[in-house]
């Protein structure tokens, strides 16, 4: 299968690194329709994967008074993408965002199904949003939703390094979205051209607290922080915008026959191989920037 990746940031090129001689990844910046269908004339692939996105440096709260790069980014790019991929007659595969619920979830176990409306407020969310809302509906679009992700390769912005790093930590629970088995995950979509909205998270949920238990535990022993509420985020002035905080459920990828390691399993694994690459001095300085 030959995957022509646009988005050549942290996902698009952990997924290249992965996918090896299938994947091509782009270096054209798509304003218009043909600046997509000519690279799609000129590489010829079999799908196409959209890892293009604005998510704003050094984090999220920059898209917030950058409303119409992120707009441009987030809602138009993938729109013109799915356009053109309309067009070639090939399958899409396009990375949302978990990041669109907020509060509670309509359903009595809290958790967010695929098909539910999404809430959002702060701008970079609203743009993610605003682009599964049309996508969703396009029968050559397939819609991957991440959440949180994980990594075990130590960088600046990596959940890890960045969750260590703070003396004030929010207590809260999610679910999250382990790179590794992301990878592999995105590979199975594009490989069935499954259409649809897909919840890309490991089953069960993480609390800030589980995994810097992990980090005293496999890494840092001497590690110490503050917990405070999401609220407090704000508050003390951490953040300018409060995060979501939610449980997604993913049906639609059991339904497709795909499934993920309990978080539990994976969490461990990722910090042991994290702790790993820590002793062996590796280090991506262009790694993640967590959204
Ligand atoms: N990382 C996370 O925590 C996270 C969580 C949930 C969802 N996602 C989604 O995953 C996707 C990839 O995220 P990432 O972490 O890899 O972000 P990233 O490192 O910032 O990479 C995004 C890439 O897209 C490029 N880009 C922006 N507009 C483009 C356009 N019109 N045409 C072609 N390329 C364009 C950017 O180029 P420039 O740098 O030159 O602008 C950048 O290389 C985004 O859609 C993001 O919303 C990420």
């Amino acid at each position: 299968m030959k995957i022509l990746i646009f988005g050549k940031g942290y996902m698009g090129q952990r997924c290249a690194e992965n996918w090896g001689e299938e994947a091509v990844i782009s270096e054209v910046l798509v304003e218009t329709k043909k600046d997509a269908l000519d690279e799609i004339n000129r590489v010829k692939p079999d799908v196409v994967f959209n890892a293009a996105g604005v998510k704003g440096k050094p984090n999220v709260d920059w898209c917030e008074d950058h409303q119409l790069e992120t707009i441009r980014g987030n809602t138009v790019m993938p729109i013109v993408l799915a356009d053109a991929c309309a067009e070639a007659g090939i399958y899409m595969l396009h990375m949302g965002s978990g990041c669109i619920f907020y509060g509670e979830s309509p359903h009595e176990d809290n958790a967010w199904r695929e098909d539910d409306f999404g809430n959002p407020r702060p701008v970079y969310s609203r743009t993610k949003w605003a682009a599964d809302l049309v996508l969703s509906t396009l029968p050559h679009v397939g819609i991957a939703r991440i959440r949180m992700p994980i990594d075990w390769m130590p960088a600046p912005g990596n959940l890890i390094n960045k969750l260590a790093s703070y003396p004030k930590i929010i207590d809260v629970e999610n679910s999250v979205t382990i790179l590794d088995d992301m990878i592999d995950v995105f590979h199975q979509l594009l490989d069935k051209r499954a259409t649809g909205i897909f919840h890309v998270t490991n089953p069960g949920t993480m609390k800030h607290r589980d995994l810097i238990a992990l980090y005293e535990e496999l890494v840092d022993p001497s590690h110490k922080n503050e917990w405070i509420s999401n609220d407090e985020l704000v508050s003390q002035g951490l953040a300018s915008k409060g995060r979501s905080n939610n449980f997604l459920h993913s049906e639609n990828l059991e339904k497709a026959g795909i499934t993920m390691r309990p978080i539990k399993e994976a969490l461990r694994d990722t910090m042991e191989q994290y702790a790993q690459a820590l002793k062996q001095g590796e280090s991506d300085p262009e790694g993640p920037n967590l959204c």
